[in-house]
């Protein structure tokens, strides 16, 4: 029997993720945290408000509910993290080795965190790139980023620690708004059509980015946890890849549905982050040794987001 923590349970990828974990392993096994209530409580059979810096507590809740996996998505994105660089690293990187050595010292089975795109750098070859390459990251984020996958590898060969992790691209969904990083627009252009407004990009129109529909992320994360151990060779952080788009590219899609859309590009202090990072990744040895396999397109997804968002949004256009 699996007790399943969720750590940034109330985040875009945490609200999504704790669906499908429920889903797979039953909602009285899904222990959800963060420091931030959830919008609907009552979703959650157990939720915990925790903030990861504390050990004590963290220790705590996972002895009180005796859990046997950890999915510590807790974090600060790039974006709040350029303005909060000390909060940045202290949840992102101490908050990580409380969760690591917590799981090690209550001999947890398996541990996921997720990486990023942001773990790279202004150097790094920016077309198709590789798993492994120059990594010079240019934000606290991606700094925290490219240290915490140095510690899950060291936690693993040095404790046995099963820690799992992924470099997600951009992750876009309807469950709810991102909280804070560069790859933000992809999912606000969609709640701008809906409504009917204007919507205004903070990167330029031909800003490349790698991105990934949510219900392929949250296939990806669950297929890497359930993968048999001797499959996973990379102890740091996997690429995966999906689509890469611009915010012209994804403009002129989402007006082919609402042809009235209305775009002004201003690109602010994320440009310049969005400049550092690939425009797509090559993720050859997650497809070769975990059989990893995207289903989502650009048009597949705006159609799907449109679809899902139009019930939570009341249309004003
Ligand atoms: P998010 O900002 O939407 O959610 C993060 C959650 O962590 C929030 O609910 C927040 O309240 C919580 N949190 C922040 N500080 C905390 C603390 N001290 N203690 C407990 N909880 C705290 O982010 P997300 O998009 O859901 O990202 C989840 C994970 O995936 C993060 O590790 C992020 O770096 C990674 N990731 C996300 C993307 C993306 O595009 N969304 C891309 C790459 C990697
Ligand atoms: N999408 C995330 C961000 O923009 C990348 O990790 O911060």
């Amino acid at each position: 029997m699996e007790k399943i923590l969720i750590t940034g349970s109330s985040g875009q990828l945490g609200s999504e993720l704790i669906i499908a974990l429920s889903e797979a392993y039953g909602e009285e096994n899904i222990v959800a945290a963060d420091i931030h209530e959830p919008k609907n409580k009552d979703d959650y059979l157990f939720f915990e408000k925790i903030d990861v810096i504390d050990k004590n507590l963290l220790l705590e809740v996972a002895r009180k509910y005796k859990i046997t996996q950890i999915y510590h998505l807790a974090a600060i994105l790039s974006a709040t993290g350029e303005k909060h660089p000390g909060l940045a690293w202290r949840v992102n990187i101490d908050g990580l080795m409380n969760v690591l050595d917590v799981a090690r010292d209550l001999k947890v089975k398996k541990v996921y965190w997720p990486s990023s795109i942001a773990v790279f750098g202004p150097n790094t070859p920016k077309q198709d790139t590789p798993q492994h390459t120059v990594t010079d990251p240019g934000t606290v984020y991606g700094i925290s980023k490219l240290t915490g996958e140095r510690l899950v590898e060291y936690y693993f060969y040095h404790y046995g620690l099963d820690v799992r992790s992924l470099r997600y691209p951009g992750l876009i969904g309807y469950q709810s708004l991102p909280g804070g990083g560069t790859t933000d627009y992809a999912v606000e252009i969609f709640h701008k059509a809906i409504m009917g407004d204007k919507f205004t990009c903070f990167l330029r129109q031909d800003s490349r980015l790698p991105m990934m529909y949510m219900p392929d992320a949250v296939r990806a994360t669950l297929e890497l946890m359930e993968a048999d151990a001797g499959k996973i060779k990379i102890r740091s952080s996997y690429n995966i890849g999906a689509m890469s788009f611009t915010p012209g590219d994804i403009y002129r899609m989402v007006k082919k549905h609402y042809p009235r859309l209305e775009i002004e590009y201003r690109p602010d202090f994320r440009q310049e982050i969005a400049d550092s990072w690939p425009r797509n990744i090559e993720d050859s040895y997650a497809r070769h040794d975990w059989g990893w396999n995207h289903h989502y397109d650009l048009e597949r997804m705006t159609e799907d987001m449109i679809m899902n968002l139009k019930e939570r949004i009341p249309a004003t256009g």
